[in-house]
């Protein structure tokens, strides 16, 4: 096995799902707390789309960048909900989220150069900068920072090739973020595109839990796309989590003109093609109907957080940040003060084996303050986390 795919680390909240699936074998009830993935499934006329470009026989590769209506389709959600017009060219379907990343670090990064990325973060985003050889160069972030990058820490810790290393070339930012649900305000997007764009680099701005914003009143969206501020970033979105086709393996990325011949033969070598037929299915996210369906979901989203976070405070959780969109709450365990476990790793097994609740450990998303830290998803019933706080209440309340 290569050095490089020995540097990869495991997705522990993969690992922790099948503990939960081997527990669950053995007949014991887990609620399920740790999936990033919505619980519902794939919206019906998404699904007969689907069957329906089966059965009409469209089995073949797709064109490397997607369906051209795809594209279309996405640059007129973009009008309709954040007000931009895009050329459907910057447009680029890819394999999910992740196939943008992957498309998105080979681009860029070249060897040992550095990429600036929150801690705690998504965990796989240093293992794509690790693929592909660069360094991920991790920056602590609190609630002083709103547990995202700010222009600040972009210019304390950028490295400039003058300074005898390879340079940082990239900022990656999620907002709102996993596993912390912080978003970046209009003000703060623009101050950190200014600052990376200052210091020579690109600015990488994963939108993925776009969608599921929980300000948002109707179409209005309350969460910026950095589309709304540039054309010169980098734009990550998906399938998977708003319009929850996580299965489907479907996502898009926005790149400036200049990054797209680049892009494109990246894909075509590395994918060929997405899933025609998923493709096809897509294109049934963005009529009147699937959308009401979708913010339902979100709306149902929302009620379950509404529940969740004041329940878990009340139980001496403290919340940090209160997530402004996406699945989860972010949670400091410490004023249990080891009372349950001598950290969050611990903490969850304990939680996972003897109570038969399934959440995932702070480490999975970093190392900054992690072994006091745990996320909570909501990506399962109300009356099932109802369930769960009444456990949990049972063994914190007393
Ligand atoms: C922040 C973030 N980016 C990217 C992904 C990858 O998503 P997908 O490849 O399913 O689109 C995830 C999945 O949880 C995520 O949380």
């Amino acid at each position: 096995m290569s050095q490089r795919a020995g540097a990869i680390q495991s997705f522990q909240v993969v690992e922790m799902l099948a503990r939960a699936k081997a527990l669950e074998a053995q007949g014991r009830d887990i609620i399920h707390m740790q999936a990033g993935e919505p619980d519902f499934t794939t919206a019906p006329a998404i699904i007969e789309a689907g069957i329906a470009a089966l059965t009409r026989g469209e089995t073949q590769y797709s064109d490397a960048n997607g369906l051209w209506s795809l594209r279309q389709a996405i640059v007129d959600y973009y009008r309709s909900d954040y007000g931009v017009e895009i050329d459907p060219k910057r447009v680029m379907i890819t394999p999910g989220a992740s196939g943008a990343l992957l498309l998105i670090s080979a681009l860029l990064v070249d060897r040992d150069q550095g990429v600036l990325m929150t801690d705690p973060g998504y965990p796989c985003n240093s293992n794509f900068i690790r693929l592909v050889e660069g360094e991920s160069q991790l920056v602590p972030v609190g609630p002083e920072h709103g547990f995202q990058l700010t222009d600040d820490l972009v210019n304390q810790y950028w490295r400039r090739s003058q300074d005898g290393h390879p340079p940082t070339v990239a900022a990656l930012v999620a907002s709102p973020a996993n596993p912390t649900g912080a978003a970046l305000s209009r003000e703060a997007l623009g101050a950190l595109f200014k600052a990376v764009d200052q210091q020579g680099g690109q600015l990488v701005v994963d939108e993925i839990y776009h969608g599921l914003d929980f300000r948002s009143v109707g179409t209005q969206r309350a969460i910026t796309s950095i589309l709304e501020l540039t054309d010169q970033a980098f734009v990550i979105n998906s399938f998977s989590k708003y319009f929850g086709m996580t299965g489907w393996r479907l996502g898009w990325l926005v790149a400036p003109e200049w990054a797209l011949q680049g892009l494109e033969k990246l894909a075509q070598n590395l994918f060929i093609s997405m899933s025609t037929m998923a493709q096809y299915a897509a294109l049934q996210c963005f009529t009147p109907a699937t959308r009401a369906l979708l913010d339902a979901r979100r709306d149902e989203f929302q009620r379950r957080c509404d529940v969740l976070l004041p329940a878990l405070e009340a139980m001496g959780f403290i919340i940090p940040h209160y997530p402004e969109g996406g699945l989860y709450i972010y949670a400091d365990i410490s004023g249990f003060n080891g009372r349950f476990g001598t950290d969050s790793q611990a903490f969850c097994h304990r939680l996972l084996e003897e109570h038969g609740i399934a959440l995932t450990p702070g480490a999975d998303f970093g190392d900054y303050r992690s072994e006091n830290m745990v996320r909570f998803a909501f990506t399962t019933s109300l009356e099932r986390i109802t369930f769960a706080i009444e456990k949990m209440q049972r063994i914190f309340m007393v």
